[in-house]
């Protein structure tokens, strides 16, 4: 186990805790469990990479982390409060100050400029206009978008586009960053740059939470998590020489001395 991450006393140190979490659609076949019992958690501060093939539940499940979707069965804290019960108005506030979320697809809202896709949220968020304009202005700065400002978002090239996503899933500083294939959409050099602004703008405290299938994405992770058919079949730390681990434990478990 690597160090804890630094918190303070009165923060909760487990940022996420999965439960025999499922989901189960319902389709024209019959019931689909997307998620089968699902156990699972995130440390404050920890970088942990989602991998597995197409189909077996890794953006079903971050939606659930992000209250995009409810769960059918299990429990699911956040920051230790249950959250599984919480309705779309409690999770809409949730979202609006301690999450932020990027998509594959981007999702800018197009007839706002850039900018201005960047400071909305802070504006939502209840932060003062120049407190929002100055943020605007920092994460415009540093993800080097100042001469794109004023444009559009479908004028921008796919990586441009998911900077901006990123600079306003960042622009609220969340506690929980959550991506699904950031880089899924762009070519090798523009993902390489999206990745570098994830690392370069986190907070040591900052949690991420990262859907990806490709491994360089997965190998900058402290802990890749993989699944498979709905559930999470193992996990690897890259970067430690051991073996990957098969382990079915989470990591709350261990910490109460292994009973489940
Ligand atoms: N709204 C839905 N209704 C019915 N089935 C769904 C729904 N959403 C997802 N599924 C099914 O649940 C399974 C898991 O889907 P999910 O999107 O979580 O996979 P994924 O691991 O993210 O795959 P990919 O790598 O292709 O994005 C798939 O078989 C999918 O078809
Ligand atoms: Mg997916």
């Amino acid at each position: 186990m690597t160090a804890n991450p630094p918190h303070s006393d009165s923060t909760p140190e487990l940022m996420i805790e999965a439960r025999q979490l499922t989901r189960t659609f319902r389709t024209g076949g019959g019931p689909f469990k997307a998620l089968k019992s699902v156990d699972f958690a995130v440390r404050r501060g920890e970088f942990v990479a989602i991998t597995g093939p197409s189909g077996s539940g890794k953006s079903t499940l971050l939606h659930l982390l992000a209250g995009l979707d409810q769960p059918s069965g299990g429990e699911l804290r956040f920051k230790g409060i249950r959250v599984d019960q919480d309705s779309a108005r409690q999770w809409a506030l949730r979202r609006r100050s301690q999450i932020g979320i990027v998509f594959q697809f981007f999702n800018l809202i197009d007839n706002l400029s850039v900018a201005d896709n960047i400071e909305v949220p802070a504006l939502l968020a209840g932060h003062r206009p120049r407190d929002a304009r100055d943020r605007r202005t920092a994460l415009l700065d540093a993800l080097n978008l100042r001469d794109v400002a004023n444009l559009a978002p479908a004028r921008l090239s796919g990586g441009q586009q998911q900077r901006v996503a990123l600079a306003r899933a960042l622009v609220n500083q969340p506690e929980l960053l959550l991506a699904d294939e950031p880089t899924g959409n762009l070519d090798s050099q523009a993902g390489r740059e999206v990745m570098r602004v994830i690392r370069e703008q986190r907070t040591p405290s900052q949690t991420i939470v990262i859907v990806t299938h490709d491994a360089r994405v997965a190998s900058q992770a402290g802990r890749v998590i993989t699944m498979r058919d709905g559930r999470i079949t193992g996990e690897t730390e890259p970067g430690r020489d051991d073996e990957p681990r098969r382990t079915l434990t989470p990591i709350f478990d261990r910490e109460r001395g292994g009973e489940r």
